[in-house]
């Protein structure tokens, strides 16, 4: 049994007794006093608190436990530079619940220190599967390639030293019931003043600081709701007070407004434009304007990399790349916000 599942199990048994202690009281007013019932609901309330306070925190330490165990490096390279180097060689990779339907197929991608690189494609075909085995949430198959930082394959690495290095932003970000400061210092020790210098540039502070308690407001269940280009920006925020080496991002399609749809495309495509950026970049772009800038497109179609070259280069040729390009123009008359994939 999983320590998830003894968890689950443990709280439910739980449950189920104190449900019948209230019963046995409920059914029985006349041997408590008011004021004794009074106690003992608060004391419930107390423990249920401390309750919910510890599940938070455990849940964090499973996280990373599971991490451990199953999606991280488990080896010891630390070297003192690292440069951003990132190469997939002939990666073929099936999901482990899907094993008998491979989704990457003979894969090989060279991001070399410090370039933009953009994936782009037909919705399902493989991009952010790539960009999950480049942050070890999953390796590829056994035998099905191998993947490289700086020349070490990734399983080498030390699993600390790799999450500092390579940090990604998911499609779909998950922010912690924490206030926003700590969602953005998340894993790192940040001043005030270096968390706004982040959000600035993560093009989040200006909304940040409209909210009730700016930097202290607590998102989530027990807070303030975002839209999803503000956890995004959050989220961009996060990655980059990390001060990564690759960053992965998997730019949102969904569920944007247009106003933060074009906040999130302004943060990406600051950090693209910054001269003073050490860091390689990859990025799952839908934008024509995000595709133009990187220094290679690789364009992938079923689960294999139908293309690679520049913009210019692509534009050349008459392919794929080519025909994304022509429809989001099309698109581009009809909608002010379109996206470059499907
Ligand atoms: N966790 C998963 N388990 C099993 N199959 C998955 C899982 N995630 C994705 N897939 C499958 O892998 C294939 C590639 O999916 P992926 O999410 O990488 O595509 P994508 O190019 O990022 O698409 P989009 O542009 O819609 O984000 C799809 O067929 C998808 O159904
Ligand atoms: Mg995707």
């Amino acid at each position: 049994m999983s320590t998830q599942e003894f968890n689950t199990h443990d709280v439910s048994t739980e449950d189920s007794s104190e449900h019948e202690e209230l019963k046995h009281m409920v059914e029985q007013p006349a041997k408590k006093s008011e004021g004794a019932f009074y106690k003992w609901l608060m004391s419930k309330v107390h423990r249920l608190d401390k309750r919910l306070g510890d599940m938070s925190k455990g849940h964090k330490i499973f996280r990373l436990r599971n991490r451990k165990c199953n999606t991280t490096p488990r080896g010891t390279k630390k070297p003192k530079e690292c440069t951003g180097h990132f190469e997939l060689k002939h990666v073929n990779f099936s999901y482990p619940t899907k094993k008998d339907s491979e989704v990457l197929h003979d894969v090989s991608l060279v991001v070399n220190s410090g370039e933009v690189i953009a994936l782009v494609g037909e919705s399902g075909g493989g991009k952010s599967t790539i960009v999950k085995l480049m942050s070890y949430v999953y390796e590829p198959d056994h035998e099905g390639g191998t993947i490289f930082l700086d020349k070490i394959p990734l399983s080498e690495w030390d699993a600390d030293y790799f999450s500092k290095q390579v940090v990604s932003v998911p499609q779909e970000p998950v922010l912690f019931s924490r206030s926003i400061h700590d969602n953005i210092a998340y894993g790192v020790h940040l001043t005030r003043e270096e968390v706004v210098d982040v959000a600035k540039k993560a093009n989040a502070h200006e909304f940040i600081l409209k909210l009730d308690r700016g930097y202290e407001s607590v998102v989530g269940e027990r807070g303030i709701t975002l839209s999803g280009g503000q956890r995004q920006r959050i989220c961009i925020a996060r990655a980059l007070a990390r001060k990564p080496t690759v960053l992965l991002l998997d730019e949102a399609t969904s569920a944007l407004d247009s106003k933060s749809e074009h906040l999130v495309h302004k943060s990406i495509q600051d950090i693209i434009d910054d001269k003073t950026r050490v860091m390689s970049v990859v990025i799952i772009a839908h934008r024509l304007a995000t595709v133009k800038s990187a220094d290679k497109i690789f364009v992938i179609n079923g689960g294999r990399v139908a293309q690679v070259g520049s913009h210019v280069q692509l534009m050349k040729k008459k392919g794929l790349y080519a025909e994304f390009v022509q429809q989001q123009a099309l698109e581009e008359t009809d909608d002010a916000t379109p996206a470059m994939c499907a």
